[in-house]
């Protein structure tokens, strides 16, 4: 036994955050294929917003919907929660996936972390990173900067598997013809997936999935938003920040942001102490959808806490009815 002064449990943030991204859920889920990309998003802002007022964190949006003048809600800078209680960073992406879901496509989540103020990275004018992800097996086998063909064979090695059994997750952009092509030439298999790498990137570090790895460039507040899961469930993603056009490249280098610099989730965000929540909007692999059934909804969350790496999934089942009588939020 040791003797090592224990803490009480403590609590669980992500427990209370997930309340915020089933909220942001059943709104947005009613615009499932509707091609209305704005009114899905609006309604999860809306609902995210109403939440986060009920739990007791003195919340600092570092990754939201954007700046002030562009985004009313959630924008960066936005003082979220009671006010009360601990500071925290957080991230938030009422859809991540807003074509996803306005297209009918799989894998559109609401999702939300928390870190201790300062820990998480501040993107800046970065839009873009190049992300390479992988399970805990392979975490410290993988180098950003060697060859497509040699990642993928190491990481086979780590995970005892051939190249030719890896499932690689590719954002489908036209940035990614050349990768695609060698990842073929290497004779891995491919997902492509139009949007949605928060996630690939989940998928890619949980060696129950059908992805064994994620790699190309995808947004950096997606970036910062998966590494607070990896957190918890383990695993490994470098990232090097990948300006998409000459005007983001020169804010991002008057900014003094190094285009060099390999992230790892441990820069991403500097403490363990994350808490994550992501709610299933459109279905699919990642997470089921939102079910609606006349009365009600059906709802699926992942929960996780970095500093104990608790993973739990929660499947909720909610009465309109009964919400109707108190809260504001319209689900029906
Ligand atoms: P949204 O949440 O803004 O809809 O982002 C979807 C997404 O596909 C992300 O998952 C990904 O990181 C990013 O966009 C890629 O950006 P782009 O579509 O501009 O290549």
């Amino acid at each position: 036994m040791s003797n090592q002064r224990q803490e009480a449990p403590d609590r669980n943030l992500a427990l209370e955050l997930v309340r915020v991204t089933e909220a942001a859920a059943m709104a947005a889920g009613r615009w499932l294929g509707k091609g209305q990309r704005k009114s899905g998003d609006q309604a999860a802002v809306e609902a995210m917003r109403l939440f986060f007022r009920t739990i007791d964190i003195d919340g600092t949006v570092i990754i939201g919907e954007g700046e002030k003048d562009k985004a009313p809600m959630l924008y960066n800078g936005e003082r979220v929660g009671s006010g009360q209680g601990p500071a925290v960073d957080v991230a938030v992406d009422p859809v991540e996936g807003t074509n996803l879901l306005a297209l009918g496509r799989p894998n559109a989540i609401a999702v939300v972390g928390l870190a201790p103020t300062g820990s998480m990275v501040d993107p800046g004018p970065s839009y873009y990173m190049q992300k390479l992800a992988v399970p805990a097996a392979a975490a410290d086998v993988i180098d950003l900067d060697a060859p497509v063909a040699e990642n993928l064979k190491r990481t086979a090695r780590a995970l005892e598997k051939d190249v030719e059994d890896l499932v690689v997750f590719v954002l489908d952009k036209p940035r990614h013809q050349e990768l695609i092509a060698r990842i073929r030439q290497a004779g891995a298999r491919i997902q492509l997936h139009t949007d949605g790498d928060v996630a690939g990137a989940l998928m890619a570090v949980d060696p129950h999935s059908e992805v064994d790895i994620m790699m190309g460039t995808g947004g950096t507040p997606e970036g910062v938003l998966a590494a607070c899961a990896i957190r918890s469930i383990g695993g490994q993603m470098l990232a090097r920040i990948d300006p998409q056009s000459d005007l983001e490249r020169s804010n991002v280098i008057e900014a003094g942001i190094d285009l060099k610099q390999i992230l790892s989730i441990e820069t991403l965000v500097s403490s363990n102490n994350t808490f994550f929540a992501a709610t299933g909007l459109s279905g699919g692999t990642f997470l089921r959808g939102v079910e609606y059934s006349g009365k009600g909804a059906t709802t699926h969350s992942l929960v996780m806490r970095g500093r104990s790496g608790t993973v739990r999934y929660i499947r909720s089942t909610h009465c309109f009815e009964k919400l109707s009588q108190y809260s504001s939020v319209a689900y029906g």
